[in-house]
C-alpha cells in the first residue's frame, strides 16, 4: 500500500491548482482579446437590445423618460459606477444586474464613455 507523505500529497495539490489555473486563461484570454472597437460596437449593440433607447432614447441622447447619457466622459463618473447604476437601476431606471453578463455591463460602460456628444459636451 502506498502512503503518501505530506509533502508528496501537497505536491499533487500543487499540480491540481496549476491545471486548474492553466484552464482558465481560455476564458480570460476571449475577453481581453477584445479590442476596444470591438467593445464599443458591443456595448452599442447591447444599447439597442437591451432596450436601453426605450428611456434614453435611440442615440442616448435623452427623451422624457430617461436623461441623456451622451455626456457622460471617463472623467464624468468613475467606470464601476456607471456599471453600479446599470446594475442595481436608480430611482426609476430598472436593474439590469440580472439580464446582463460583467462583461456586456463592460461593454455598455465602454461605449457610453466613447459616446461621440461625450466629447464635444465636456
Ligand atoms: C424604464 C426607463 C429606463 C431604462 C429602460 C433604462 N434607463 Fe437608465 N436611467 C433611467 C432614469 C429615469 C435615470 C435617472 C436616474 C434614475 O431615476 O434611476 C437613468 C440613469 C441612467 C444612468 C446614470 C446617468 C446619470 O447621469 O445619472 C446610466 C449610466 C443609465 N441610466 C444607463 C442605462 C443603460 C445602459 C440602460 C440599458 C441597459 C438603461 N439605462 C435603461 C431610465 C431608464
Amino acid at each position: 500500500m502506498m502512503i503518501l507523505k505530506p509533502s508528496t500529497t501537497q505536491f499533487l495539490l500543487l499540480c491540481g491548482i496549476l491545471a486548474g489555473l492553466a484552464a482558465l486563461p481560455t476564458h480570460a484570454m476571449t475577453v481581453h482579446a477584445m479590442t476596444r472597437a470591438q467593445k464599443i460596437e458591443a456595448g452599442a449593440t447591447l444599447y439597442q437590445t437591451k432596450g436601453c433607447g426605450y428611456c434614453h432614447g435611440k442615440t442616448a441622447t435623452g427623451t422624457a423618460k430617461g436623461p441623456s447619457l451622451a455626456h457622460l466622459g471617463w472623467w464624468h463618473w468613475r467606470g464601476s459606477r456607471l456599471a453600479k447604476q446599470i446594475n442595481n437601476g436608480g430611482q426609476k431606471m430598472p436593474a439590469f444586474g440580472d439580464s446582463l453578463t460583467r462583461d456586456e455591463v463592460s461593454e455598455l460602460v465602454t461605449w457610453l464613455r466613447s459616446h461621440p456628444a461625450a466629447k464635444t459636451h465636456n
